[in-house]
This record gives structure tokens, C-alpha cells and sequence, in this order.
């Protein structure tokens, strides 16, 4: 058990118990795990701000294909001047960044502070939001 469990879904709080013996010990997940487990924290700390799906408006812009996918960059969304100008590109270590510290990342950004920290989770938010662009294809 982790800490961690006492917030988390059962789910998601049995895959960190999975991977909590080893270190890198994520990478050895059976992917579907980890993919299950991203959705449980995608829905827990990101969705009410936040859909995969470009269709849907919500407060936050839409995460569909978010990697590879330029900061800023969805059309009919209202960005802070900071992301809009922010000029790179998002790839996993990018998100993992941002997940960890996104004021830190692009100062100025109207996103609050998530802190998501833990590796494992970052990895399975991660897992996620990979597979979704995947399905959505
Ligand atoms: C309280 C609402 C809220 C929560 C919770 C939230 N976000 Fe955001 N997010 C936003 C807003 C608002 C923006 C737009 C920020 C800006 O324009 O500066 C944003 C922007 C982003 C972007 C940039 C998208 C782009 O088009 O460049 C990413 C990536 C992102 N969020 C990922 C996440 C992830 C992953 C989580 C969960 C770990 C999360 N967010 C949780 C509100 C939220």
C-alpha cells in the first residue's frame, strides 16, 4: 500500500501497489494495466478541466492527439498569452513537466498548479493519453 491509496480508486491504487517494489518497475506493467490506470487519474485529477475529446468544450482546451500536437495550438480556444506563445512542441517528457510543475514550465499560464509528482503516475497519465489518440484515430 501506498499513501497514495488513500485518494486513489481501487484501481489505479492496485497497479501503484504493483509497481511500487522496484524501481522503473512501471515499464514492466502489462500496458492495458497502465492504460486502465492513467484513465482512473486522467478522470481523478485532469477531466473536470479537461476532454479527450476535441468536440466537447470544456474549461480547459481539449488533450485530443496532445502529443505532437504544438502548445497552443487548438483553434477556437481562448489560451493565455503564455501558451499561446509558447512555441514548442508537446512530447511525453513535455507533459511530464507540466504535469509536474506546469507554472514552473510556461510562467504565466492560466492552468493552476496540478503537482503531479509521482513517476508512476505521470507514466500512466501518460499511457493514457497516448492511447486515446490512438483510439481516436
Ligand atoms: C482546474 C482546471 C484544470 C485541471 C484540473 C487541469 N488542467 Fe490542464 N489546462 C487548464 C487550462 C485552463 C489550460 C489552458 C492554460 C493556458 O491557456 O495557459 C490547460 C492547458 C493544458 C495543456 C496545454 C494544452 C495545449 O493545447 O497546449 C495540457 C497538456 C494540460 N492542460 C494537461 C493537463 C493534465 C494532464 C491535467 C491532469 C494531470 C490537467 N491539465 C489538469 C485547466 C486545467
Amino acid at each position: 500500500m501506498t499513501p497514495n491509496c488513500l485518494t486513489r480508486t481501487a484501481l489505479a491504487c492496485l497497479a501503484l501497489a504493483a509497481a511500487a517494489p522496484a524501481a522503473q518497475a512501471e515499464q514492466g506493467l502489462d500496458e492495458a494495466i497502465k492504460i486502465e490506470a492513467g484513465k482512473a487519474f486522467f478522470a481523478s485529477e485532469c477531466q473536470r478541466c479537461h476532454s479527450i475529446d476535441a468536440d466537447r468544450q470544456t474549461y480547459g482546451p481539449p488533450l485530443e492527439n496532445i502529443i505532437g500536437r504544438p502548445a497552443g495550438s487548438v483553434a477556437d480556444y481562448a489560451y493565455s498569452p503564455a501558451l499561446a506563445k509558447a512555441g514548442f512542441t508537446w512530447t511525453e517528457g513535455a507533459l511530464i513537466a507540466w504535469m509536474e510543475d506546469n507554472q514552473a514550465f510556461v510562467p504565466g499560464t492560466r492552468m493552476r498548479h496540478v503537482g503531479i509528482t509521482d513517476p508512476v503516475v505521470q507514466a500512466f497519465i501518460v499511457a493514457w493519453l497516448k492511447d486515446a489518440a490512438r483510439s481516436a484515430q
